[in-house]
């Protein structure tokens, strides 16, 4: 799997992870079809600067409740990369409308056109399992939905959970190859305009600081190093399922894709690279408070969060 002369389909693609994802696609040589919701919003116009984009990606309107729009963008092309989710945020006045339908019903979306389209393989997004903190996590755990519906308002971790649980049902019905990649925290620098949710959280802690962490093991991953495992295991026949993926860890284990070869960088790395990034967009003043104290901040917090990353496969 893997011909990069390929069309392949991002959707969200202007978001943070996605953005790097088409990136990376385009640099391989791949043609991107990306799927935004507003084709002309500046939030997306980083998109059409990236390197081979004139020639090899072409923008797609679609919402992830919108199927005709989504067949569109994934009709002709061998994979979809189905990145699009609306992301824990506090603001929501209706979750179950703005977060989990088109999480649920958006997923399952893009599966039937997948089907419809026949793609050779759909690689998702999902994210890690809530799971008890004395037990390793690996391909098999998955959230409790009853207990995800319980211990956030917005109902991110069940609304990704049944996503990901309805496009597996959808794959063993239709016999569509589907892979699924669980990443923990994502972090690093930011290719859109726009902040995400989690690197909001790191420009926060970084910025203000924090009176108080719940003393709890935090997982970290590199938004390059996510985007160079989805790849991976789209171009991998033998990637089958879920997939966890870990940097230095403890109780999460990632062996399956190690095993298929993903490498990620130092947790260091990741931190000064945000914070380079932060300081360059102007987010970070640099005579507020030095950049000495900055790093120093952010190395303290980081040393809290176990540096991981989850992939299932
Ligand atoms: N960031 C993390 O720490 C993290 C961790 C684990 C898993 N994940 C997963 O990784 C994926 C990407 O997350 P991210 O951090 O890159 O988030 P992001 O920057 O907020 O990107 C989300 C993308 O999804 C699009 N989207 C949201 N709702 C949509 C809808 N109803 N129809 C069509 N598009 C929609 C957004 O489009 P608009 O710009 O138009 O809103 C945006 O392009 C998500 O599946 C998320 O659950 C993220």
């Amino acid at each position: 799997m893997g011909d990069e002369n390929e069309i392949v389909c991002v959707t969200g693609a202007g978001g943070y992870q996605a953005s790097w994802l088409v990136k990376l696609l385009l640099l391989r040589g791949y043609k991107v079809h990306g799927t935004v919701r507003d084709l002309s919003d500046e939030k997306n116009a980083h998109l059409k600067t990236l390197e081979n984009a004139a020639e090899n990606l072409q923008l797609f309107k679609a919402d992830l409740l919108d199927f005709d729009g989504l067949l569109k963008a994934i009709d002709g092309c061998s994979s979809v990369f189905h990145v699009a989710c609306h992301v824990l945020s506090t603001t929501l006045q209706n979750p179950q409308v703005e977060m989990i339908r088109p999480a649920v019903e958006g997923t399952c979306n893009v599966l039937k056109a997948c089907s419809i389209a026949k793609v050779k393989r759909v690689v998702m997004v999902s994210s890690i399992p809530h799971w008890p903190k004395d037990q390793v996590m690996d391909e098999k755990c998955w959230s409790d939905k009853e207990f995800c519906k319980t211990c956030e308002i917005e109902g991110y971790s069940y609304a990704k959970t049944e996503a990901e649980f309805q496009a597996f049902e959808h794959a063993k019905a239709h016999g569509l190859d589907l892979v699924s990649v669980c990443p923990s925290l994502i972090i690093g620098p930011l290719l859109q305009p726009k902040m995400n949710t989690s690197t909001l959280l790191l420009l926060n802690f970084t910025r203000d600081g924090v009176e108080a962490i719940e003393n709890n093991d935090w997982m970290a991953v590199d938004v390059r190093d996510v985007a160079e495992a989805l790849l991976l295991v789209y171009k991998k026949p033998e990637a089958q399922g879920r997939i966890l993926e870990q940097g230095v860890i403890c109780k999460f284990s990632s062996e399956k894709l190690q095993k298929l070869g993903w490498r990620y960088r130092a947790l260091e790395t990741s931190i000064v690279d945000s914070i380079e990034d932060f300081y360059e967009k102007g987010l970070l003043d640099k005579i507020l408070i030095s950049p000495a104290c900055l790093y120093a901040r952010a190395f303290w917090l980081m040393k809290l969060i176990t540096y991981t990353s989850a992939v299932s496969l």
